[in-house]
């Protein structure tokens, strides 16, 4: 198929409430890139890559770093946990991967996670389930003007004027001096890079519900997790992003407390979180299992202006028998046809099914669309349809390879 010109970047985007796996889709795209940008989130995102006989799981080191002379930026929406990220760039340089300050960059002014942030996330994030890393604490310090940049951090003098009087002082002192290196001003060189025409995509993490202001408040993560975040979170105009995909599973997962209308319990449930090995990348919790929700589709594509869909895990409902997907909520005897992200209404919705067939044919080894079971075919028809966004990608298992373009018009 030849290729027609494509965009130029790309705001990779999870459309649920994460891990819908925008790690794989990001490193199959990022072949094609110059650039890879994070703009978002903390170690709370757990983002994996299967490459060969290699799995690598990234919580702040952006997807494109499996992929050698790519720029791996890591933009100033984040909350930095530096000991982390020293820990993750040794883990990857054991799996033989080089990080270097050439492929990967630090901004200036993302906020660092400190110990207490840690501490207090866990005392007070029980209720929400978060994943205890400190990534509400650290934002809250950010929203209250108190909070620590990382040029601040790599400072010396201004970091034990900050905190030198702190027992975590020393230590922190040593992880500071070990990033310096990597830390510059991390949107002038992303408005560089647009300017001089790169590829480039934008890594977002956790997923459309989980946004501070779009999603399912207060069980959500305390950054935006939309397109919107794109711009602020790496120093960028709107106008500058050209095009937005959204990732998206066949069925739908959440992990901790909240509102999940399509959740399925029962032994159909087990089967697919069984199959669909969903357990949390970050922090080993077992993931909720949902039927795919429309409205959630819908709702996402209106709030992130998605052109186009990465749909994953399709080879998970092999076997499955019957498949739903939910078309309408029914609360208190009226229909909804939009999602609400009013979670004393969402609490009380119940979803309204179609059903479709399911297919007996194991998927992962398909290369192409055409090759797909008719009763695939019609299920991703069915959602292209409800959501009014086309399919580009479909993925059939978690390798890089077991991935089919659909529609590269819409690749970079
Ligand atoms: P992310 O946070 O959005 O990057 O997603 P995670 O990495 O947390 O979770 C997605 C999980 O599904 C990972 O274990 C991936 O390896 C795996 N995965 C991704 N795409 C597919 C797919 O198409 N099929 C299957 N079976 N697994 C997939
Ligand atoms: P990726 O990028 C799935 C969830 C937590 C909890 C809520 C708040 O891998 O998709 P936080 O620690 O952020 O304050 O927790 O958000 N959560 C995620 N769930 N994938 C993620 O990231 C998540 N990051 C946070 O489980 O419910
Ligand atoms: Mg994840």
């Amino acid at each position: 198929m030849a290729k027609q010109s494509g965009p130029s970047n790309i705001a990779v985007i999870g459309m649920e409430w994460g891990d819908e796996g925008k790690g794989k889709i990001i490193d199959f795209l990022a072949e094609k890139a110059d650039v890879v940008a994070r703009f978002n989130g903390g170690n709370n995102a757990g983002h994996t890559i299967e490459v060969g006989d290699k799995k690598i799981v990234l919580h702040l080191v952006p997807s494109g770093v499996m992929h050698k002379d790519k720029l791996n930026v890591v933009g100033n929406g984040l909350v930095i946990d530096s000991k982390v990220l020293l820990q993750e760039i040794k883990f990857l340089e054991k799996n033989g991967i080089k990080i270097s300050p050439e492929n990967l960059v630090i901004s200036e002014n993302a906020h660092v996670i400190l110990p207490h942030h840690i501490e207090e996330d866990k005392k007070i994030g029980g209720a929400i389930g978060t994943t205890s890393r400190g990534i509400g604490p650290a934002y809250s310090d950010k929203a209250a003007r108190i909070g620590l940049k990382v040029y601040e951090v790599v400072d010396e003098n201004i970091f034990r004027k900050r905190v030198g009087s702190e027992e975590f002082y020393q230590e922190y002192k040593g992880y500071a001096d070990a990033l310096k290196p990597y830390v510059n001003d991390t949107s002038t060189i992303i408005n560089y890079a647009i300017e001089k025409s790169k590829k480039i995509l934008f890594e977002g993490a956790q997923g459309t519900l989980l946004d501070i202001d779009h999603g399912t408040y207060p069980f959500v993560t305390s950054s935006n997790t939309t397109a919107g975040g794109v711009c602020t979170g790496l120093g960028i105009s709107p106008k500058k992003v050209q095009s937005v995909m959204g990732v998206c599973k066949a069925y739908k997962t959440r992990v901790g407390m909240g509102p999940f209308p399509t959740e399925i319990t029962g032994a159909i449930g087990e089967k697919i979180q069984k199959i669909g090995k969903e357990f949390g990348a970050t922090t080993g919790r077992q993931r909720r299992v949902g039927w795919f929700d429309s409205l959630v589709g819908k709702y996402a594509v209106m709030i992130n202006g998605i052109d186009s869909i990465a749909l994953t895990k399709l080879d998970v409902f092999t076997t499955i028998d019957k498949l739903k997907i939910c078309v309408a909520y029914k609360h208190k005897g009226n229909i909804l046809k939009n999602f609400t992200t009013n979670i004393k209404v969402l609490q009380d919705c119940q979803p309204v099914y179609e059903e479709m067939d399911g297919w007996w044919d194991d998927l992962t080894k398909i290369k192409n669309y055409e090759q797909l079971p008719n009763n695939a075919k019609k299920y991703l028809r069915r959602i292209e349809e409800l959501l009014k966004v086309p399919i580009s990608i479909i993925s059939v298992g978690p390798k890089r390879e077991q991935t089919i373009v659909a529609r590269n018009e819409f690749l970079i």
